[in-house]
């Protein structure tokens, strides 16, 4: 539904569904307690005033409490989606009923409305911009380089986006400030690790009901996505394989005692294969040939490029939905390969996306990013920044006190010994 034809003001499946968005918002609110303070603050310092912000984001409860907490400290703040299959209608519908938050992002949009969206957040004229991915920035430096002027800096959730700055930077048009918040402590170890490991084997469920006890799970990428991924597939009973390139994770993944192989190997031996790699092509087709009948594949990676779907779809007689987010391609060769949510990622299109308690740091940390490059607004030099360590170390403090988890201090002993390097024998 449109507000109005010309210049729409948000675009969202159908308002009908805030009641229900605002319960589910509601609900996560309460594993958040983090971004709950840090919105309390922000409400009493507004921190944002003036400032035009805009957040490209998967379009869930926990996106929405970021939302509201910028708002809250004053940011004039619009959100697209960061994915054509990751909003979830209802909690776009609150936010604009709400909260008053313009959004733009309906869940199945086609690709060309998805870019159509990123125009309009590059038309809020951004001071400030959250990417997940990195479409947003990558496309204002690619179509309008002017705007630039009007960036305080950005932000970027994700290993994908990150890999895609550093790029950027290397070819010279990183021209502005980017905070790397997948990086810090808080948000990597936790949610890429914990939070992917249990939000895809959640939407592997929600869209199959399928056993994993027995199963042989051929796990993509060992970086933390993949080891969280192969934690959780080998607990729920999986028989774990992992394929690498990166000779160290590949270490890592047979001293965590799991099966490393390559692809051509476990191709003919995986029930599931899971892709967590950030690479185009992962499983392609002389994998697909290969598989035993009924393989299932599916993605948790940030973009649809992992799996070849178009040498699949090469390779297919017929393709059938055979449930929700899950295509049966039957092949030439008498066998069928199955699809889960268009290898789009998995944890998201069937299931809800990580869990709020792991959100809570990721958002956090994103909220304080931003923070921080207002308040060192014209001071950061162009290029990738870290969080700084003790935004890092205040989000998990404040994380354990929520948790009512309290822990040792170092004692004044302790510290000396550790600045001293003549102690020791
Ligand atoms: N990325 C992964 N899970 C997410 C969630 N629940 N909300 C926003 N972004 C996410």
């Amino acid at each position: 539904m449109t507000a109005t034809p010309t210049k729409p003001t948000y675009e969202v499946k159908d308002l009908a569904l805030a009641a229900q968005g605002k319960q589910r918002i509601e609900w996560a609110g309460r594993e958040m307690p983090v971004l709950r303070q840090i919105r309390d603050r922000f409400a009493q310092e507004q921190p944002f005033a003036g400032v035009r912000l805009v957040a490209c984001c998967h379009v869930t409860t926990e996106t929405a409490h970021l939302a509201i907490a910028l708002k809250a400290g004053g940011a004039d703040a619009l959100l697209i989606a960061s994915n054509p299959l990751s909003t979830q209608d209802d909690v776009a519908a609150s936010l604009v009923s709400d909260h008053g938050i313009p959004v733009f992002a309906i869940k199945g949009e086609d690709n060309d409305t998805y870019h159509r969206h990123v125009q309009i957040a590059l038309d809020h004229r951004p001071n400030i911009i959250i990417d997940d991915g990195g479409d947003v920035v990558a496309t204002l430096v690619k179509q309008r380089p002017h705007q630039i002027a009007d960036l305080i800096g950005t932000t970027e959730e994700t290993t994908t986006g990150i890999v895609r700055l550093r790029a950027m930077f290397n070819d010279g048009v990183l021209s502005f400030p980017a905070m790397n918040v997948n990086d810090a402590d808080t948000k990597h170890f936790f949610d890429n690790r914990y939070g992917t490991g249990q939000s895809t084997l959640d939407g592997i469920i929600r869209a199959t009901n399928l056993l994993l006890a027995g199963k042989t799970i051929v796990v993509v990428g060992y970086g933390w996505c993949g080891k969280g991924t192969a934690l959780r597939a080998r607990g729920l009973g999986g028989n774990v394989i992992v394929t690498e390139v990166n000779p160290v994770r590949a270490i890592e993944a047979v001293m965590d005692g799991f099966r490393v192989m390559p692809m051509a190997e476990a191709a003919p031996l995986g029930d599931l294969f899971i892709t967590v790699t950030g690479n185009k092509h992962v499983i392609r087709e002389e994998h697909f040939l290969v598989m035993k009948d009924g393989a299932i594949v599916c993605n948790s990676g940030h973009f649809d490029i992992e799996i070849d779907l178009e040498a699949l779809k090469r390779q297919a007689t017929s393709i059938r939905e055979v449930r929700n987010f899950t295509q049966e391609y039957r092949l030439a060769n008498g066998k069928s390969v199955v699809v889960l949510g268009e290898g789009r990622l998995i944890n998201l299109a069937a299931a809800e996306g990580h869990p709020s308690a792991v959100m809570d740091m990721s958002f956090a940390n994103q909220a304080l990013a931003c923070e921080y490059l207002v308040k060192n607004k014209g001071k950061l030099e162009p290029g990738l920044h870290s969080i700084p360590t003790e935004v890092d170390q205040e989000i998990a403090r404040l994380k354990l006190q929520a948790m009512g988890i309290s822990i040792d201090q170092l004692t004044p002993a302790q510290v000396e010994y550790l600045n001293s390097w003549t102690s020791g024998t």
